[in-house]
């Protein structure tokens, strides 16, 4: 496989081609993710609570960060590798530049950071300066504490219109990605369809041009999965055939179904 890039990505979105993101903290499951055919590896700070037990996202550092894109991009082969940016290290654009580069320098291809208009000043920096950036849009985990806790976000008319302007302002401002998590599934559809960068949902329906899962909730390793969450290691011998289990759903429009979504 050639290396995946935002570019080749784009091209997918153009011939209606689905593909799939898995969360990746560590070289071993890289490997497996990138044997699986998966496009786009995330090293996601959802390693707060996956690797480290946190309740949340929030102690994860720039320093965490880096550690683990290192032992992700040693060895993926051609995935892209998106680095996660953690809370408050993108507070202002001179902090994004300066912890961008650090998630660049071990080894990320592009970095994430959840928010929208508030953003475009960091977004247009970064990528001038050569640093793709995925945005994040919806339920935002960084912002759980003003969010009130992991709820579906965009389900009333206001809610949902600031989430459609942000999804244009992050991609006039230069995003090449979009992660909508936990949206309404129509709502995943509709700013799908408006844009040009490819959306990757997470709990946003079957209509976003892509899907991500966290590796260890695909893995039926979740004692309470969210509703989005379906289990691809059931009936597979090993972890590989549950992640090609996953992207395959994904790629023929398999998974997610309705019962995954949310309504407004
Ligand atoms: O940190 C993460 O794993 C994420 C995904 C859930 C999109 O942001």
């Amino acid at each position: 496989m050639t290396q995946v890039t935002a570019q080749s990505l784009r091209q997918l979105k153009q011939a209606d081609i689905k593909f799939s993101c898995v969360t990746a903290y560590d070289a071993s499951f890289a490997r497996c993710i990138a044997a699986a055919g998966v496009e786009t590896m995330l090293v996601g700070d959802s390693l707060g609570m996956v690797l480290q037990g946190h309740r949340d996202t929030l102690p994860v550092t720039i320093e965490h960060m880096a550690y683990h894109v290192q032992c992700v991009s040693r060895a993926n082969t051609s995935s892209l590798v998106m680095g996660d940016m953690p809370f408050m290290s993108y507070a202002t654009t001179e902090q994004a530049l300066q912890n961008a580069a650090c998630l660049m320098r071990a080894g990320a291809q592009m970095v994430k950071l959840e928010g929208g208009a508030w953003l475009s000043e960091s977004i247009y920096k970064l990528t001038e300066r050569g640093i793709p950036v995925c945005a994040h849009l919806g339920l935002t985990p960084q912002s759980v504490n003003t969010l009130g806790g992991f709820k579906v976000q965009g389900r009333n008319e206001a809610d949902a219109r600031r989430i459609v302007d942000d999804a244009h302002e992050v991609e006039a401002a230069g995003a090449g990605l979009l992660v909508l998590e936990c949206i309404p599934s129509a709502l995943g559809g509709q700013i799908s369809k408006q844009l040009a960068i490819p959306v990757i949902g997470i709990g946003a329906g079957p209509d976003t041009d892509a899907q991500v899962l966290v590796l260890h909730d695909l893995l039926g390793l979740n004692p309470h999965p969210p509703r989005f969450v379906k289990n691809f290691m059931a009936g597979q011998g090993s972890i590989e055939d549950a992640i090609t289990a996953f992207s395959e759903a994904v790629k023929n429009g398999q998974f997610p179904t309705p019962e995954h979504g949310f309504k407004a």
